[in-house]
């Protein structure tokens, strides 16, 4: 089978190389663009011997090999509710513009783009219709999905709109959305069997939290604690990863010795919860922060396989799936 030839834009830690590995498509990828130092470093590390063409900015597009697939989760702290919400007036809004300038020229056969879901929200209706009429003017069908990682197996609530642009024919009542699964485990399940030390919270950092949001750690199981809107979760789906400086995820564990427990999530915990096994990927010398980061900005690459199988259903290189219209069932396997 011919390799997927794929261009990875605002890398990260090449969320999409790793959907596609995981998706069993045969790619390869003919080089990246990303501006983040430690960014730049797990991707070398993950998949050596690529290209970073750095700032996409300053890409000159006719300088670019071919490629079949375009890739770019797009910075999205312009659209972001965590964010000042400033969509098009902050720069980082209009990396769009490269995106179309590239894939332009290049004319990639498909296209898969992520952002947060706000992007489609009221205020920034206007970017969001632009993105669409741009990608269409260029040449290509679109179709876009908001997709829930809980709803496809990993026990996160994170809620991100995909945008598929294709020169394939989009067959009529087809969509993106691929079919849902059951949850491969809790939040607990999710979580590692022996912490270190130095993740926990003292006494005094714990009498802190309850004091400022009023909250009960006195649970039975392990369950996420959303600082943002100070409540334990009970339904064992964590809040949506973010970077850790924003600090608003906390892991509660059963009490212990009559005493109240609650750390922080480590780093396996973090890329498991963005759909990655354990030693999937290779976390070289990178700290607990600028890890962290990495996953907090990345994409779950247990949707992006389930999507990319379902693009290359399109051209006949995955066998299709029937999409049952069933409701969303969160209950494990
Ligand atoms: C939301 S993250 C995308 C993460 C990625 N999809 C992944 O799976 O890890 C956006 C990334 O775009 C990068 N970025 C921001 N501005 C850029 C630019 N002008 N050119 C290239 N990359 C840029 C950031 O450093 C950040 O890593």
């Amino acid at each position: 089978m011919k390799k997927i030839r794929l261009f990875d834009t605002f890398a990260g830690y090449g969320g999409a190389h790793f959907g596609l590995k995981k998706a069993g498509l045969p790619h390869e990828s003919i080089g990246f663009s990303e501006i983040d130092e430690f960014a730049d470093i797990i991707y070398r590390l993950n998949h050596p011997g690529v290209e970073n063409y750095g700032d996409i900015t300053k890409i000159d597009e006719k300088k670019l090999p071919d490629f079949d697939l375009f890739t770019g989760g797009f910075p999205c702290q312009p659209f972001s509710m965590a964010g000042k919400n400033l969509g098009e007036l902050d720069t980082r809004g209009t990396l769009f513009n490269d995106i179309i300038r590239i894939c332009e020229y290049k004319q990639p056969r498909n296209i898969l783009l992520e952002n947060v879901k706000s992007i489609t929200f009221k205020q920034h209706k206007d970017t969001f219709k632009k993105i669409i009429s741009e990608l269409n003017r260029i040449g290509y069908n679109v179709e876009f999905e908001i997709l829930n990682s809980k709803d496809f197996g990993i026990p996160q609530n994170r809620e991100r709109v995909w945008i598929f642009a294709t020169k394939n024919e989009i067959p009529f009542g087809w969509k993106l959305a691929p079919q849902p699964k059951k949850l491969k485990g809790y939040f607990k399940d999710f979580l590692d069997k022996n912490v270190e030390h130095h993740h926990y919270l003292n006494q005094k950092q714990i009498e802190h939290l309850i004091n400022k949001h009023k909250v009960d750690f006195n649970v039975n199981e392990a369950s996420c604690l959303d600082i943002y809107n100070k409540k334990v979760r009970t339904d064992g789906i964590s809040i949506t990863l973010t970077e850790p400086h924003h600090n608003t995820l906390r892991v509660v564990e059963v009490p212990k010795n009559g005493q109240y427990v609650v750390r922080k999530l480590t780093e396996f915990e973090h890329f498991r919860l963005m759909g990655f096994e354990d030693g999937e990927i290779d976390f070289g010398d990178l700290s607990y922060s600028q890890l962290c980061k990495r996953a907090g900005n990345g994409w779950d690459v247990n949707v992006a396989s389930l999507l990319f199988k379902r693009i290359y259903e399109l051209e006949g290189l995955v066998l299709p799936t029937t999409i049952k219209q069933s409701s969303r069932v969160h209950a494990p396997a």
